[in-house]
């Protein structure tokens, strides 16, 4: 469907170009300095916001900087192996990011040397690059003006235009595109900085739940605001419900290893390393609670019928031979919308032979690993093996 071109009425292009100046001014003056501002190169800017997509400033900035220093540029990053890659990202999460990011590098190298586009809809041919992302790495790399709309400007332009309801709605979203491209077409140059100082304002003044308008450089000309009552707009509460899930991972020594699987593509956290993972129903999850650990480091043996029901699952997951007889710990863990309570089980391998059970494993010492790990596999190794 055409989009069908919205009035903003009071936002004409004298309205735009005093909201521009007070924003940019504001910008200049409280800026955080953020290692991907730098400097204009289109390669940091585009890791920087895959990083970003879901994850925290503050997360973001030393994985951001230990990337740059693994693989400095785009043909580092499309040389290297697709477990390098993992390995630096492992803990940041939804790590479908890593492997589009690396399968786009390989991609640039062989269609251009390595050269970025710098059109938007060239950008968005790449693999995990979309309308957002493309239009932040053209803007911030080469000033082209392309509006942006994430979470932090969804919520300020929806106060700007007083915007009522779910922002992520189609109708919402449609105008607020629209918006965002109107900031950009008085045609004054400084793209990037525009949309880095919306971002910032919306992270820095314009917070989901208190807006601090007292120190917004643009209160008067947002009708929320205007109306009293800007944390009414912009955002959206209806939190989607938790689900939790009881998972058990199963630790089987030999000597000094510990046997280790790869997740395929059909799992979170795909080529990622991980103990071996069980599903458990629901009625084995109390079980198993009943030989709960109070103290960390007390190793607990399960009830007899806990341990046989385990090893009932083992062997349908897995096609794994083993006895799980103790439990060692537990640990919770979120996934988009699950908690994952997972209880870490010792257990004794019966011939176990690498090449018979179902996709990659490994018998791996954990102190000498160069495998990316999971995040909950560096926890078990860390607080529970140790
Ligand atoms: N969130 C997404 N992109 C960002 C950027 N460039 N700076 C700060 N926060 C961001």
């Amino acid at each position: 469907m055409a989009d069908t071109t919205i009035d903003f009425q009071e936002w004409t292009s004298h309205h735009v170009r005093r909201f521009r100046r007070r924003l940019l001014h504001w910008f200049s003056a409280h800026r955080r300095d953020l290692p991907w501002r730098k400097d204009r190169n289109p390669y940091a800017i585009w890791i920087s916001e895959i990083m970003l997509q879901q994850t925290q400033v503050a997360t973001v900035i030393p994985y951001f900087e230990r990337f740059l220093a693994r693989f400095p540029d785009v043909h580092a990053l499309a040389q290297a192996t697709e477990e390098d890659v993992l390995q630096v990202w492992a803990g940041l999460g939804y790590y479908r990011r890593a492997r589009q990011l690396h399968t786009a590098a390989k991609q640039l190298v062989a269609q251009t040397n390595g050269r970025f586009p710098q059109r938007v809809d060239q950008l968005q041919q790449l693999p995990g690059i979309g309308r957002y992302t493309a239009a932040a790495i053209a803007s911030q790399a080469f000033d082209v003006p392309a509006g942006i709309l994430e979470a932090n400007t969804q919520r300020v332009y929806a106060r700007l235009l007083a915007l009522e309801g779910d922002p992520r709605r189609g109708l919402a979203q449609r105008i607020l595109w629209q918006f965002a491209e109107r900031l950009h077409a008085v045609g004054e140059g400084k793209a990037g900085e525009l949309n880095q100082g919306l971002m910032e304002l919306g992270s820095l003044i314009c917070s989901p739940t208190s807006p601090a308008c007292t120190r917004c450089p643009v209160a008067d000309q947002c009708s929320a605001q205007r109306n009293g009552d800007a944390a009414a707009y912009g955002t959206f509460s209806r939190r989607p419900r938790v689900t939790e899930l009881h998972h058990a991972a199963l630790l089987i020594r030999r000597g000094n290893r510990w046997l280790m699987r790869q997740n395929d593509a059909h799992q979170w956290w795909t080529g990622l390393w991980d103990f071996p993972r069980i599903e458990l129903p629901a009625e084995l999850a109390t079980a198993a609670g009943r030989s709960s650990p109070s103290v960390k480091g007390r190793h607990q043996p399960l009830p007899a019928d806990v341990a046989a029901k385990l090893q009932e699952l083992a062997h349908a997951s897995y096609t794994l031979s083993c006895r799980p007889h103790h439990l060692v710990g537990r640990l919770t863990h979120s996934v988009t919308r699950f908690r994952i309570r997972l209880q870490c089980i010792v257990a004794e391998g019966h011939r176990i032979r690498l090449a018979h059970l179902p996709g990659q494993w490994k018998w791996v010492e954990p102190s000498a690993h160069s495998l990316p790990f999971t995040s909950t596999a560096r926890r078990i190794t860390q607080q529970i093996l140790t």
